[in-house]
């Protein structure tokens, strides 16, 4: 089983603020997120700066795109992302036409969403799905689990490669021990840490326990 990689998503008010963080931890992550608060915010200018600090890491635009996939997609692959999501809502032509302007096309799961409109999605060559707990959900109460995990694996066995996210822990991964996890997402377990660095390091540290190098 390989080693599920580890994502920052950088969810700041203010450019100044994503950069300071992800200066810091940006080497011990794999992938880079623009997050969707900093994509609104800042949304070309943050994905460029990232891209010239970190020219060899995957990065990530969060814009969880509902329209004009084609434009965005062409727009954030310019400004130097690699991967962009789209909401799970979104048309299979919208779809369709951010996965001609980008390298890889991110599914975003929230609210409801079917397998049917999943095996649409492998349909038309989405390989990646983001199982998600939304920051509202999470304040509601609500907490990761054996639902949460019965459809990871689903999602895996229809031959997705699955990012899990929202309000991560470092207690959390290990819920999912025996789950081929793509990638763990988590942004505030590391940016609202009083030391970023050692947080992301023990996020990595406790992949590499449970999943192996
Ligand atoms: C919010 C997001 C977040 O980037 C993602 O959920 C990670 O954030 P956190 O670990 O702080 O919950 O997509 O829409």
């Amino acid at each position: 089983m390989s080693r599920p990689k580890l994502q920052i998503a950088l969810d700041h008010n203010e450019l100044e603020a994503a950069l300071a963080d992800v200066f810091k931890v940006g080497e011990i992550v794999d992938i880079i997120e623009v997050g969707t608060i900093l994509c609104l915010q800042e949304g070309r200018k943050a994905i460029s700066c990232i891209r010239s600090m970190f020219p060899e890491k995957t990065i990530v635009a969060d814009t969880k795109c509902a329209d004009a996939g084609g434009t965005v997609a062409k727009n954030v692959t310019d400004a130097g992302a690699d991967f962009m999501t789209v909401i799970c809502c979104a048309t299979i032509p919208t779809m369709e036409a951010a996965q001609k302007e980008v390298k890889e096309l991110q599914v975003e799961l929230y609210g409801d969403w079917t397998y049917e409109q999943a095996a649409e999605w492998r349909r038309i060559g989405i390989k990646q799905a983001i199982y998600h707990q939304s920051r509202d959900a999470l304040l509601s109460g609500e907490t990761w689990g054996e639902k949460d995990l019965s459809k990871v694996k689903k999602l895996i066995e229809m031959g997705f490669d699955v990012s899990v996210t929202g309000g991560l822990n470092v207690d959390t991964l290990k819920l999912f021990e025996g789950i081929e996890v793509y990638n763990f997402i988590t942004g505030r377990g590391i940016s609202g840490a009083a030391d970023p660095v050692k947080a992301a390091n023990d996020f990595k540290n406790e992949i590499i326990r449970i999943w192996g190098e």
